[in-house]
């Protein structure tokens, strides 16, 4: 069994078996100092691009900012983020960008699946994370034209996601409002609500 840093809490009170790696993924916002090693984000990395695609074409892309080695684009990242994100993600010692190329590379054609593509990608790193007692944290909440202008995102690509890696911390750590989000209970919709036999029902 791998290492794991989920607390009890946060593993997903799944109702029918599912690996013990998908019920222990979870998006934490407190971060421990501890660095993530260039073994382990090789592993992340390595993970994300054996994603599907559709043609293949792997249209993600990702900005990489470890707080220790690339400070300036660290500090870059945490001002794009909305102000609920900017109260805890600064603290996580890695901060990405996931960004989406919105061509086919091989005909130069809209690739309408180039955000599926790279939500599957970001998906696959956050399992990996997890399976390394590690956990990412996805943001929508950023300004994507800052983002795009200050990390040089070329055009024809767009930013999807700011993302948070690093060791879980103690909600404790965390301002007292955040610290009763990180530890309420984890709830999803029941399947029957959004799975549809042979035709669309309800
Ligand atoms: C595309 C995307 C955008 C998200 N945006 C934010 C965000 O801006 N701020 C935040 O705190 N969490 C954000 N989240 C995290 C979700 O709130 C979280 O995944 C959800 O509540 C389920 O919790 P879990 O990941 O711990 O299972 C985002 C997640 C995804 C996939």
């Amino acid at each position: 069994m791998p290492p794991t840093t989920t607390p009890p809490d946060r593993e997903a009170p799944a109702e029918a078996p599912i690996e013990a790696l998908l019920r222990r993924r979870w998006s934490p916002r407190s971060y421990t100092d501890a660095p993530v090693t260039d073994a382990q984000l090789a592993s992340l990395l390595e993970a994300a691009r054996w994603a599907a695609s559709c043609f293949n074409a792997q249209p993600w892309h990702l900005v990489v900012a470890r707080r220790d080695r690339e400070p300036a684009a660290h500090a870059a990242i945490c001002e794009c983020l909305s102000g609920n994100n900017q109260a805890w993600a600064p603290q996580a010692p890695v901060l990405m960008v996931s960004v989406a190329r919105l061509d086919f590379a091989h005909n130069g054609r809209p690739n309408r699946h180039a955000a599926y593509d790279t939500g599957a990608a970001m998906a696959q790193m956050a399992i990996q994370a997890a399976a390394l007692g590690l956990q990412i944290h996805q943001m929508g909440g950023f300004d994507l034209d800052k983002a795009r202008e200050t990390l040089g995102i070329p055009e024809g690509h767009e930013p999807r996601a700011a993302i948070a890696l690093g060791h879980p911390g103690a909600a404790s750590a965390l301002p007292e409002e955040l610290a009763q989000r990180e530890t309420a209970p984890r709830q999803r919709r029941p399947v029957a609500e959004w799975v549809h036999y042979g035709a669309w029902t309800g």
